[in-house]
């Protein structure tokens, strides 16, 4: 039903403007509202703080298939659901909780995640954003990079370093409200895909955050990124998975349409034996995404699951729908047709919330340390 549901959003409502809004760089607003109705802001928070309860494989059908159709859309759901609502969730305070998590799970309030810098992406130690300790509160001055949803949303998770000499373990992340005063916004990002989505960068300038708005201990910040990126790159992975297969789709048709040589062009080997591949491309990296959000769903470890399908669902995507371009041939390379619109989308799958060179990283360590 849910993904029947999401489904049904996608092929209805997102495809509509899908092209004019990906061209003009136009937020999705309506749509958002509709996804406040259907409930898919808070998928997997609990009903106690107005979310859907439900688990994390339901939630990956659910990305899959808005993803088969609207990146931009996708890449706002997940870092609210993934990072943002499972952030406060699980490690916030019950205050916390209660001041927030409900205008999140009702998608009333967009969450936002701000880690990267301009000098910290991969290397997400490097925090140069200060959180000064002033007894009551916390004193931010720094810059945030490459922020999705920085301007549309509005409880933005932080990352900030307290104690620069203990590097990581100096770290705190705390909930800042985006309207306190001291934060203002780059322009909006002209990106090569998701451009319905928006991306800033965020500058903080004598930003005074009250103590209690930090999640967890003091210093636990860069352990709760790392975990909650851990989540976040399932949802990726999904997505990844999403628009291959939307991708996938497209190709199937216009090769069965598609006449050249005097057949359809599913009929030339050249072009079936690339459809096969894509076909099993694809499931592999649905089962991979599977995997990962049945084995969070069982409060197993799913570090190097979640990594496994982030990496192989991102090269995946950006294989098959450089394929679709091909298949579709001219008509690929126009807008009207979608598939370079997907393309454009794949690539940053292999770029944020880890890239691939770092979720090699984290498998090999994962695979050494026996997991
Ligand atoms: N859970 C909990 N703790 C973890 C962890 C995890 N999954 N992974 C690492 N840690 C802890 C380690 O135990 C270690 O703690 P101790 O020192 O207390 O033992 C600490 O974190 C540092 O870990 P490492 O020594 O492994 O640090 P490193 O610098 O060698 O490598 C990294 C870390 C994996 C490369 C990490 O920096 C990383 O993941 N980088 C990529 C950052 C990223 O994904 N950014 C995405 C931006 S958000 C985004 O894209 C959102 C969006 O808009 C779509």
């Amino acid at each position: 039903m849910i993904r029947q549901a999401a489904r049904d959003f996608a092929q209805r409502e997102l495809i509509q403007d899908v092209i004019e809004r990906d061209y003009k760089g136009i937020y999705p607003a309506k749509h958002i509202e509709t996804m406040r109705q259907l409930g898919f802001f808070g998928m997997m928070v609990s009903p106690e703080y107005g979310g859907g309860g439900m688990d994390a494989i339901s939630y990956v059908m659910a990305l899959e298939e808005i993803s088969k159709i609207d990146s931009s859309v996708a890449v706002i759901m997940s870092v609210h659901n993934s990072l943002v609502c499972l952030g406060i969730e699980k490690y916030g305070s019950k205050l916390q909780k209660d001041k927030y998590l409900h205008d999140l799970t009702s998608g009333k309030k967009i969450g936002v995640f701000l880690l990267s810098e301009p000098e910290a992406g991969s290397d997400a130690t490097r925090q140069k954003t200060l959180a000064e300790d002033k007894g009551d509160h916390y004193l931010i001055n720094g810059t945030k990079n490459w922020i999705t949803s920085a301007n549309s949303g509005s409880v933005y998770m932080l990352f900030a370093q307290t104690y620069p000499e203990k590097r990581h373990k100096g770290i705190n992340a705390l909930i800042v409200d985006k309207d306190s005063p001291g934060i203002s916004l780059g322009p909006k990002e002209d990106k090569m895909g998701l451009r319905s989505s928006d991306t800033h960068s965020v500058m903080f300038t004598d930003v005074k955050v009250p103590k209690e708005n930090r999640i967890g201990e003091d210093g636990f910040g860069f352990k709760l990124a790392m975990a909650l990126l851990e989540s976040g790159r399932i949802g990726i992975a999904a997505q990844a998975t999403g628009l291959a297969a939307g991708a996938y789709e497209r190709s199937l048709q216009y090769a069965k349409e598609r006449k050249a040589f005097g057949t359809e062009i599913i009929n030339h080997q050249a072009i079936a034996f690339k459809l096969a591949e894509m076909a099993v491309k694809i499931e592999n990296a649905r089962n991979l995404v599977h995997k990962a959000a049945w084995l969070k769903d069982q409060g197993k470890d799913y570090l190097l699951a979640g990594s496994m399908a982030k990496l192989y669902a991102a090269d995946m995507a950006m294989e098959v729908t450089t394929d679709a371009v091909q298949i579709h041939g001219g008509y690929g390379y126009v807008r009207e047709y979608h598939v370079e619109r997907l393309m454009r989308e794949a690539k940053v799958t292999q770029i944020y919330e880890g890239t691939s060179e770092i979720q090699k990283i984290v498998i090999s360590r994962a695979l050494s340390k026996g997991l």
